[in-house]
């Protein structure tokens, strides 16, 4: 690695996964206009969110991302944005009240607009089309033309992410994500299943403790921290001329600072050591992820910490696990002690979507609930193993009821998956899929 780093130094190495824009002035002219955009957060915002997440690799707290694979620009409303932010908070009452840890909340929400890919061409009912890489990039209409990248698709994630960001912010600060509203957050569609009537008993504990403190001569209306959540963004700054043309320098402290979301995070197929995307990443100052796939040496993860961490400061690096089930308990191990061993104080997050997703009988993409799971539970066997704290999960998830991923408590087989299959990139956990599993980590980490 060079010491010299600008926000524009990415340029000179390769870049993985780089939309082919058809026009480069028309693309140079957007990418200034950006420029000239306000920032999206605050670098305080940011450094709040670095210390909750030194917190978590110190194990004192767990961090709870989670959101959609793709946002889309179709889902942009308030509904589909309260009812996300819904989910994530009862997942978290779920783990704060159960397992008794704080729960760091950040969502996969307000950017996460580009997708990588495996291949540049899709075959969509046996047509051959330039891949979909998300609606930042192009549109996934089956035509050759909608998969042409436009950039003003940037301008547009960039306007969709502010206002997604500003109703967040408004619901997390004013009084919709009050403790005393718990109750408000289940949905109708989980309230009837079991899942929502292990929530609604929750939350009526939580209700009771209340009142006890209450009784007790706690004014509890004087608590902010029972009144408001902090709530973060995070996405995979995949699309780098985005990234850089909102990255600024911090007035307070002169860093610089990727101000498209709190957190950003780098993609198993872009982590390259040295790509263009840890060049990026080294020299912003936000906290950061890093995908950790089953193709990862001990080697690699020892680089990139060095690389995106060499002043080991806790929280700053998230390393997301997402082995596979199969291959977790094995795979996993020997970097959790090498990691540790070299005095790397990162945080541990387990995604356990992308290493389990498979074509189904009916051909469509999915994901069983049990592997899911068993990658969950494998993670944390790793980490007991180890001697490691496993210090969060990673997941995509929608609020809706859709039928997506197989398994659950529903038992959706593959004849179920078309009923209502509406991702448009990877299988996202339903509502109760979603909250099922905050139960199961939530008894993981009670043990
Ligand atoms: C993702 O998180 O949506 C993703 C593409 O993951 P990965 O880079 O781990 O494949
Ligand atoms: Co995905």
């Amino acid at each position: 690695m060079t010491a010299e780093w600008n926000p524009s130094s990415w340029r000179e190495r390769p870049a993985q996964q780089q939309p082919v824009w058809p026009d480069e002035s028309a693309t140079d002219a957007v990418l200034k206009t950006l420029n000239g955009y306000p920032p999206l957060v605050f670098a305080g915002e940011s450094r709040n969110l670095l210390s909750e997440l030194g917190r978590v690799a110190q194990g004192e707290a767990f961090l709870l991302q989670a959101g959609d694979c793709a946002e889309s620009f179709d889902a942009f409303n308030a509904t589909s944005i309260r009812e996300r932010l819904k989910l994530i908070l009862q997942m978290a009452v779920v783990l704060t009240y159960s397992a008794g840890v704080p729960v760091v909340k950040v969502g996969r929400i307000a950017g996460q607009y580009a997708k990588p890919r495996s291949s540049n061409t899709e075959l969509v009912d046996g047509v051959e089309l330039p891949s979909f890489r998300g609606h930042i990039v192009n549109d996934p209409a089956p035509t050759a033309s909608a998969r042409i990248p436009d950039p003003n698709r940037l301008i547009d994630a960039y306007h969709r992410s502010a206002s997604t960001l500003n109703l967040l912010r408004a619901f997390t600060k004013g009084g919709f994500a009050d403790m005393n509203r718990v109750h408000a957050w289940n949905q109708e569609f989980v309230a009837s299943s079991a899942e929502g009537a292990r929530y609604e008993a929750l939350a009526g504990q939580i209700d009771r403790a209340l009142r006890f403190m209450a009784a007790c001569g706690i004014d509890t209306t004087s608590v902010p921290r029972l009144h408001e959540v902090d709530f973060y963004t995070s996405h995979e700054a995949l699309v780098l001329g985005y990234e850089e043309a909102l990255t600024r320098q911090d007035s307070l402290t002169g860093d610089w600072y990727d101000c498209s979301a709190h957190m950003v995070w780098i993609g198993e197929r872009t982590r390259g050591l040295d790509d263009a995307h840890i060049e990026f990443f080294r020299g912003i100052h936000n906290p950061i992820g890093c995908k950790v796939g089953p193709t990862a040496t001990v080697e690699e993860v020892l680089g990139l910490c060095e690389a995106l961490n060499p002043e080991r400061v806790p929280g700053r690096l998230t390393l997301i696990s997402r082995m596979g089930a199969d291959k977790v308990r094995d795979h996993l191990p020997p970097i959790l002690g090498a990691v540790r061993d070299a005095g790397h104080p990162v945080v541990w997050a387990c995604d356990p979507m992308h290493g389990n997703t498979f074509t189904s009988q009916g051909g469509r993409k999915t994901r069983h609930f049990d592997a899911i799971l068993d990658e969950i539970r494998g993670f944390f066997e790793a980490h007991a193993g180890v001697g490691t704290w496993p210090g969060g999960v990673h997941v995509e998830l929608t609020s809706d009821d859709v039928t997506e991923c197989l398994g659950g408590a529903e038992r959706l087989g593959d004849s179920d998956l078309g009923l209502r299959y509406e991702t448009i990139c990877d299988p996202r956990l339903n509502g109760r899929q979603s909250l099922d599993l905050a139960f199961e980590v939530a008894e993981l980490l009670r043990r």
